[in-house]
């Protein structure tokens, strides 16, 4: 009888199903995660990349043609497997495969640097190459990959357009310097670019003028920072999600972030049920029921003004705050945040109308001439998840603002106010760091863990 290809998902699906026939012939193809065996029956947990669950491969000195070769096969190694589904109704695992030949597709060297026990973080991030091996990353990339889906659903059933905004730019859009400069130079020797150019820090500004025609538009792209902070939370390159909607007051955009958020934890819930299990048992014990409470809560909105009197308050009250200097006006760090959503709330929590000195140029100037319709959502282990606001959509006020942060010295940001001048509205925008919300979606705790590359102040090894 003919070895039937076959993935391990279809197997597991046909099981669920109750259609997977035990001596069902198989092929399969993947990796091993462990080889063990007793001299006269051995065992391999293989992993092919369809499903997060492994299978167990039984071989027996009396059945296969080679068990001596096939008991060396390292962790790691890539293989090609005949054999035949055996239902095991009394065992932990539904089903396992009884080997009758095994093809060594790919091995491994003595030196291949992953082995069976766990290994630490940071040696697993400095072999970035080969840490989708293990269980953790082979689980982070799958919630990455399916975190990206579910957001685009979201938008997509919500009609939002995904709009593609350039990676090289003029402009620095959150006005605070940190670029990476990218200017090659022609054959000449002169400079590519007529002016100077950057990696963008934000697709907000190129993303704003396509909210001005298609009303709900999102873009979802890499970002780059060259903030030299060496904090858990910072990378110098980071995907942001950043959607934008006409006829949106800051009400209404702390909704749509509400219904997207929700949404997507909720899907990760039902369509990484394994991924985010095991990083409940594995990596944070309370990843699970923390997830359940953002679903299952509103969060609390407090302004700004409120936020620095209940820092000064527990200031007062003897908390130690490494900042200590707390007073109106000030930008709150992220112990200030943390201690709010984490002490305060426990929860998710808005804090809303920011002083306007302590935010981004764009923002919408709130009637007192002192705050901005800004929103920052804090939640607890990560501090800022999100920021966003309602968009300055006065062409005077918006000029007065770029004019005081500098940016009308040249005409770089002039098409930007002129949005004001062409049929504006009034719209909001925020920008969800899409590697910190992995961070909530895992209980990893430092952004390295979570991006599959990091790029941090002098750490690009691959
Ligand atoms: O608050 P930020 O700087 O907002 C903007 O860039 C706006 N243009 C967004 C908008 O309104 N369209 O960044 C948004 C989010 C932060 O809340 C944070 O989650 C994440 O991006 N973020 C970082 N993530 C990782 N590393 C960094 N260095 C980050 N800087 C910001
Ligand atoms: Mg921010």
């Amino acid at each position: 009888m003919p070895y039937q290809e076959t993935i391990l998902k279809e197997l597991y699906h046909s099981f669920e199903s109750h259609n997977l026939s035990d001596g069902l012939q198989v092929n399969l193809k993947g990796w091993v995660r462990t080889n063990r065996n007793n001299g006269s029956i051995g065992f391999i947990e293989l992993s092919d990349g369809t499903t997060f669950l492994n299978v167990q491969l039984v071989y027996s000195k009396d059945q296969v043609d080679d068990f001596d070769s096939y008991s060396h096969y390292l962790t790691g190694s890539s293989l090609s497997v005949n054999g035949e589904v055996k239902l095991t109704p009394n065992m932990k695992q539904p089903f396992e495969i009884h080997v009758h030949h095994i093809e060594l597709l790919g091995g491994v060297s003595d030196d291949y640097p992953l082995q069976k026990k766990r290994h630490t973080f940071e040696f697993l991030r400095d072999i970035a190459y080969l840490r989708p091996r293990t269980n953790t990353f082979y689980a982070l990339a799958r919630v990455r990959s399916k975190l990206s889906y579910a957001m685009h659903k979201w938008f997509n059933d919500n009609d939002f357009y995904y709009i593609h905004t350039p990676i090289i730019t003029g402009i620095d859009s959150e006005g605070a310097g940190q670029v990476f400069d990218v200017n090659a130079k022609k054959e000449d020797g002169k400079p590519f670019f007529d002016k100077p150019v950057h990696l963008t820090v934000s697709g907000q500004l190129h993303v704003e003028p396509f909210a001005l025609a298609l009303r709900n538009v999102y873009t979802f792209g890499p970002t780059f920072r060259a903030e030299n902070s060496n904090t858990p939370r910072h990378a110098s390159e980071f995907w942001m999600v950043e959607p934008e909607m006409a006829f949106c007051d800051i009400h209404k955009a702390l909704k749509i972030v509400e219904n997207l958020l929700k949404y997507c934890i909720n899907d990760l819930l039902k369509n990484a049920k394994d991924e985010l299990n095991f990083f409940n048992a594995f990596v944070d014990k309370n990843l699970l029921e923390r997830l359940h409470k953002i679903v299952d809560s509103s969060w609390e909105v407090i302004p700004y003004t409120k936020a620095v009197e209940i820092l000064e308050d527990a200031k007062n009250k003897g908390h130690h705050f490494d900042n200590e200097n707390i007073f109106w006006g000030m930008d709150l760090q992220s112990e200030h945040e943390r201690y709010i959503t984490e002490q305060v709330v426990k929860g998710p929590t808005w804090i809303i109308d920011y002083p306007k000195e302590a935010k981004a140029f764009y923002m919408k100037q709130n009637p007192d001439g002192k705050t901005v319709a800004a929103y920052d959502l804090l939640v607890p282990e990560i501090g800022e998840l999100i920021g966003g606001s309602q968009r300055e959509d006065d062409y005077e006020k918006l000029r007065q603002r770029m004019e005081e942060c500098h940016l009308l010295k040249d005409d770089s940001a002039l098409w930007y106010l002129n949005t004001r001048r062409f049929g504006g509205c009034v719209h909001s925008g925020f920008g969800i760091g899409f590697d910190r919300f992995l961070m909530l979606l895992t209980g990893l705790n430092n952004i390295r863990d979570v991006q599959l590359y990091p790029r941090t102040a002098n750490q690009v090894k691959y």
